[in-house]
């Protein structure tokens, strides 16, 4: 068997070291496909795996019509619409994720960028902290379940608003829950985004739920960029200059922010959340045992296909 790791962010070497360990043991070959820059050098090197573990890589058609051997791909990760799973189904490849195994990195990276934003980037002048205010969690699975761990830390007030998850969970959590998305922003000064991006959620917080928001509001996307409407941001922006972004990878209408509200947006370059040593070894450990549990007992848990 032969497991490919195909990742255009590459792991870090200890969770490689740890994935290999795991296939070594299963009698199982590791290839690696790292920093790949053109979508080719992936083409050539999925035409002889049995399995593949990728991160936010592209797994289209014409990467599955390539790989004529594939039985299973794994995204070491949460959100899986990198895969074309209608795709993966059609050519008989199982698609799984690993969810939880990276949900820490994302928060820990959420709060990072909201206490540099609220301390003004270090830059010397009088800041604001975190305690007392209110944080909205835009669902409340993985990644809002540390969030609200987190927060609880920094003595805030903490709602959350997911139709998926029971009200239990959340009271359980300490968590207040909202009955919608308006009362969720309406309330909260600072609003966490942890919704997939699916075609039900792009592009659905926009003008409407963002303008409620109260003084000082601050919107942190550790989510995906698909999931704000651009338009309905920049028109908040435009309206309101205590307005605040903080995203983990840069919105399209990037160079807008740049020219006309310097200071008010924390852009990361790469998407980062993800991106520790933990968090690849979870991923990555969890995504090459899932491979060797599907060929040795047929094991489809963590499934997303159908
Ligand atoms: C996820 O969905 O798990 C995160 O967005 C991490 O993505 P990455 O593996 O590309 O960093």
């Amino acid at each position: 068997m032969k497991v490919l790791v195909a990742t255009e962010k590459a792991f870090a070497p200890v969770a490689i070291k740890l994935i290999r360990e795991v296939t070594d043991a299963a009698g199982y070959q590791l290839a690696l496909l790292e920093n790949y820059k053109d979508v080719s050098e992936l083409l050539a090197a999925v035409a002889d795996a049995d399995a593949m573990i990728v991160r936010s890589d592209l797994v289209t058609s014409q990467v599955l019509d390539a790989a004529k051997k594939l039985r299973i791909v794994v995204r070491a990760g949460a959100g899986y619409d990198n895969l074309d799973l209608p795709a993966c189904t059609a050519h008989k490849v199982v698609a799984m994720n690993t969810p939880g195994q990276n949900s820490n990195a994302v928060a820990e990276l959420a709060f990072q960028m909201m206490l540099y934003q609220a301390r003004g980037g270090f830059g010397g002048k009088s800041g604001t902290e975190l305690r007392g205010k209110t944080m909205g969690l835009h669902a409340f699975g993985n990644v809002g379940k540390y969030m609200a761990e987190i927060a609880k830390g920094f003595g805030m007030n903490i709602y959350a608003f997911d139709p998926f998850v029971n009200e239990d969970a959340m009271i359980k959590s300490e968590v207040k829950a909202c009955k919608s998305a308006e009362e969720l922003y309406s309330k909260c000064q600072y609003v966490s985004l942890h919704i997939p991006a699916n075609d039900k959620t792009k592009k659905s917080v926009g003008y409407d739920l963002l303008k409620t928001m109260p003084k000082n509001a601050v919107l942190v996307n550790t989510a995906r960029k698909e999931v704000i409407n651009e338009d309905g941001l920049l028109k908040i922006f435009e309206e309101r200059p205590d307005f605040r972004y903080l995203s983990d990878v840069e919105p399209d209408c990037k160079p807008v922010f740049e020219e006309k509200y310097k200071g008010r947006f924390i852009f990361t370059a790469k998407k980062m959340g993800a991106q520790t040593e933990e968090a690849n070894i979870n991923a990555g450990v969890a995504a090459a045992r899932q491979i060797v549990d599907y060929f040795k007992t047929g094991n489809e848990k963590f499934k997303v296909n159908k």
